[in-house]
């Protein structure tokens, strides 16, 4: 997960391989809230680990349900015990983020469980989840005979849910439900009547229009797998019958999320256009999810789709994409990658019956209008539409992407990175029109609402051209502190780090191992060739820990050591182990970018980064340093020594004849010799903020 504050994303021109999608959102939740319900142990296969399930994990264990999580052989399984439709807990404060998945169906459960069995219950969310509605839903439960009390805003959360042991409900007449603004109120409903069918049978009517009829089908295919079966007439009533109670299913598995799919399935339709196809894997043709309708409206723009049970395969169909005009009223989530999609086609698209976008984690409509205005579409907005016009050829700028702690708004305009494939021919014969635009995505954390591990996953099967992949190099004498920083900056942006250093010293710990003389240049060369390294940083969860593998076995220690340095300075003499090593450091080089550190990185390696940065930090100074580091460490050492141990190896390595340490021409010097490392590492950002186009 990118925890950072914005992530670059390179021009990016094309889409192959595979994706494994996270768990359905929608699915994960409803789950969880009925097996916490449920009486009996259920087993959950693949649920989805996000902001929105961990909050409602949060309340499941704050009420009584006993979670455990297990590592099976297929992947993570979480085993919750319901209460069993008995309250174990009788008061309690519930912080449900942005999850109105959890908010709606929460509310409406401990309402009628709290009239019933007794309760006092405040939930409560984010400040957005304070302006999403919840009005209907209350309406819909006060004339049972639910004690809510409005904390905040009326027709809001926070709310307070209430009632004494013993209180009985008026189910017997219908309860009237309002369908045009969130169809998460009928499925609050849906979700928590079961709980109080002792009676009689429970009906629920819709007023008005029902929208996202699809969620309620999610719906109502959970409960019969919970042992719930509602009479559905029509999409206006719908009975629970008399007596209804849940039992766990025992055994339940999560499919993959068909929204988040859209994202890839938008991908392979744009930039799937050599010859594999885009698959992916977790949703399919056995879809319960109403998304994955997605599929038609993405076909009727040019995508070419092919599927199965558990799977999908897309690959660019017509191209450019064609323009549509549909009602999204069925897809509502999914419908938002559309007007992104829109973007590449030849023609304007329009989505009619999205008013529900203005009511989500943000006002959608004007978020996706304002960041494809960017972008360089024109975008006309109302109530419930919207309508993009693609840039014309030449027209697409670079932009800055604010997302709104929208994980949608994050995930959909990411989609704008392969703007060098809009225009260009069938096959890219010609070129791309236009000068490929970077795209900035402010605060790419918000798709941890959903999909945590979103933009490893693209950059997982999304290509660039090389010479788009942006690269700093930094150097510096030897305790510059040139590793360090450069770790902190790589850290910073989410790129890649190279420590050019381990390359050599893991040469020489190779070739101790094999027996290979350090003067013996075509052995060692043939070692570097072949040089099997892993190391355990990178942009994904465990930042960069700078942990070394070398043929498998754990090397970050020895690397460091004053042995491995000197053998690395003997091996790194040797020009045949140099070009080596070349091809094992150019594919450091992938989306989003790299920051390289070490000697020839901004000379012979990388000539065209787009930063240098070289360190001057006085010898003094870096004696002192040293002498701190050696001295915390235990080891007793003498800064007079130190110092002239470093200026005898500052002219040694100035004067070698093979990669001799100088800066770059075009290298910006900086002096951090009364620098902290946080300032260094905020003048090399301020530095790399100036060569980029965004504002
Ligand atoms: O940066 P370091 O101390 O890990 O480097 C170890 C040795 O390898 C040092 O003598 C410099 C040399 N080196 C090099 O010649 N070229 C590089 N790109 C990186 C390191």
């Amino acid at each position: 997960m990118y925890d950072i504050p914005f992530l670059d994303l390179p021009p990016l021109n094309g889409a192959s391989g595979t994706v494994r999608l996270p768990g359905s959102k929608s699915i994960s939740n409803r789950v969880l809230l009925l097996a916490g319900l449920a009486a009996g142990t259920t087993a959950v296969h693949d649920l989805l680990d996000s902001d929105d399930t961990r909050v409602m994990l949060d309340a499941l264990r704050t009420l009584g349900c006993a979670l455990r999580h297990e590592r099976g052989p297929h992947g993570p399984v979480l085993h919750i015990t319901g209460l069993g439709g008995r309250l174990a807990v009788h008061e309690a404060d519930l912080f449900l983020g942005n999850a109105g998945t959890a908010m709606r169906p929460l509310a409406a459960a401990l309402a009628v469980l709290a009239a019933t069995q007794g309760g006092n219950f405040r939930l409560h969310g984010v400040p957005r989840m304070h302006e999403r509605p919840i009005g209907d839903l209350v309406d819909a439960l006060r004339p049972l005979g639910c004690t809510i009390d409005e904390l905040g805003t009326p027709g809001y959360p926070p709310l307070r849910l209430r009632g004494s042991a013993g209180g009985g409900l008026a189910t017997d007449t219908a309860i009237r439900v309002r369908g045009e603004v969130s169809s998460q109120f009928l499925t609050a409903l849906l979700l928590a009547l079961p709980l109080v069918s002792g009676a009689g049978d429970i009906a629920i009517e819709v007023d008005g229009e029902l929208i996202s009829k699809p969620y309620i089908d999610i719906t109502l295919n959970l409960l019969v797998r919970f042992g719930i079966a509602v009479q559905r007439q029509g999409w206006q009533r719908f009975v629970i019958a008399r007596g209804s109670a849940y039992h766990s299913p025992g055994s339940i598995h999560v499919e993959g999320d068909a929204s988040s799919a859209s994202y890839f399935i938008a991908m392979g339709a744009i930039a799937a256009h050599g010859g594999a196809p885009l698959r992916i894997e977790g949703v399919g043709s056995d879809s319960i999810q109403g998304d994955i309708r997605f599929i038609d409206a993405a076909v009727a723009m040019g995508a070419q789709v092919s599927s199965g049970p558990g799977w999908l395969q897309v690959h660019r169909g017509r191209w450019p994409l064609t323009g549509i005009n549909l009602d999204c009223n069925h897809i509502p989530d999914a419908a938002m990658t559309l007007a992104v999609m829109a973007l590449y086609a030849d023609s304007p698209t329009r989505l009619t019956g999205i008013a529900s976008w203005r009511v989500k984690e943000t006002d959608r409509i004007a978020a996706m209008a304002a960041e494809l205005r960017k972008l360089g579409a024109a975008v006309v907005e109302g109530a419930d539409f919207i309508e993009v016009t693609p840039p014309a050829a030449g027209a697409w700028r670079p932009a800055a992407i604010r997302t709104y702690d929208d994980h949608r708004i994050a995930m959909g305009l990411s989609l704008a990175a392969f703007n060098a494939l809009a225009g260009m021919a069938t096959g890219g014969a010609a070129g791309p029109v236009h000068a490929p635009c970077p795209l900035r995505i402010l605060d790419p954390r918000c798709v941890a609402k959903t999909f945590p591990d979103y933009f490893e996953a693209l950059f997982g099967v999304a290509t660039a051209d090389v010479n788009d992949v942006p690269v700093i190099a930094i150097d510096g004498p030897t305790a510059s502190g040139k590793g360090t920083l450069a770790a902190a900056v790589a850290d910073a942006l989410g790129y890649h780090l190279l420590d050019s250093g381990a390359l050599y010293r893991a040469t020489g710990v190779a070739a101790q191992w094999d027996g290979v003389e350090p003067d013996d240049e075509v052995g060692l060369a043939r070692l570097a060739g072949l040089l099997d390294l892993r190391f355990g940083h990178g942009p994904l969860t465990d930042a960069h820990s700078s942990r070394a593998w070398l043929r498998g076995q754990e090397v970050s220690d020895q690397l460091r050591t004053e042995a491995a340095g000197l053998l690395a300075s003997r091996v790194s003499a040797l020009p045949a182990v140099r070009v080596a090593l070349q091809g094992l450091q150019l594919a450091f080089r992938r989306p989003p970018g790299l920051v390289a550190d070490g000697r020839d990185m901004g000379t012979v390696v990388f000539p065209g980064a787009s930063l240098k940065v070289f360190l001057t930090a006085s010898a003094g100074e870096r004696a002192e340093r040293r002498h701190k580091q050696l001295i915390s460490k235990g080891i007793s050492a003498n800064i007079t020594d130190l110092r002239a141990d470093l200026e005898a190896r500052d002219a040694r390595d100035q004067s070698r004849s093979v990669a001799p340490l100088r800066p770059a021409e075009d290298a910006l010097l900086l002096d951090n010799s009364n620098l902290s490392i946080e300032a260094s590492v905020q003048q090399v950002l301020s530095w790399w903020q100036l060569r980029r186009p965004f504002r």
